[in-house]
């Protein structure tokens, strides 16, 4: 996804800690639960972000700035979430198809992005592909929080239990 460096006034900051690639190839039940724990606080203010290009009475002038943040926070967390999380799910036979759909919303989110940029300049198609765009994250984001990351710490103490249950036996 693109980076942008511009620096918005909106008061919604990014979470202290975030995901990042150090958590790549996650294995045990810890770790999953430390990647789960930074993918809900960066979520947060994502879903601040949302509500604000959800508003249907919401202002252009007041949904500019918000798309702006947004955008810089949607582009870094979706990156880190695919290489900590989506390519976890995609190497487990039963999980592989969340991964993919993941993965897939990820790119529809990243090319309306790009189309809400070039439509500046026709303010009803701008607040129409905001709104579109706003609803499939937040979507996506629900169906994270509720479905993905519980399937993916299910398995983590799935393998966990494997792992400790081994090494009993070896003892
Ligand atoms: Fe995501
Ligand atoms: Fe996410």
């Amino acid at each position: 996804m693109k980076k942008h460096s511009s620096k918005s006034k909106m008061s919604v900051r990014p979470a202290k800690k975030t995901l990042s690639k150090k958590h790549v190839g996650l294995k045990s039940d810890s770790q999953s639960r430390d990647v789960s724990a930074l993918i809900l606080q960066d979520h947060k203010p994502i879903k601040e972000l949302i509500l604000i290009l959800k508003d249907a009475k919401g202002s252009i002038a007041k949904k500019q700035p918000a798309f702006a943040e947004f955008e810089r926070l949607l582009s870094s967390h979706a990156k880190a979430e695919e290489e900590s999380l989506y390519i976890h799910l995609k190497q487990v036979d039963h999980l592989r198809p969340e991964g993919l759909e993941g993965d897939t919303e990820h790119a529809i989110a990243d090319r309306l992005m790009r189309e809400v940029n070039e439509s500046k300049g026709d303010d009803d198609l701008w607040m129409a592909k905001v709104k579109v765009l706003a609803e499939l994250v937040d979507h996506h984001v629900k169906e994270e929080e509720t479905e993905i990351l519980k399937s993916y710490r299910r398995t983590s103490l799935l393998k966990s239990a494997l792992k400790l249950a081994n090494s009993t036996r070896s003892c």
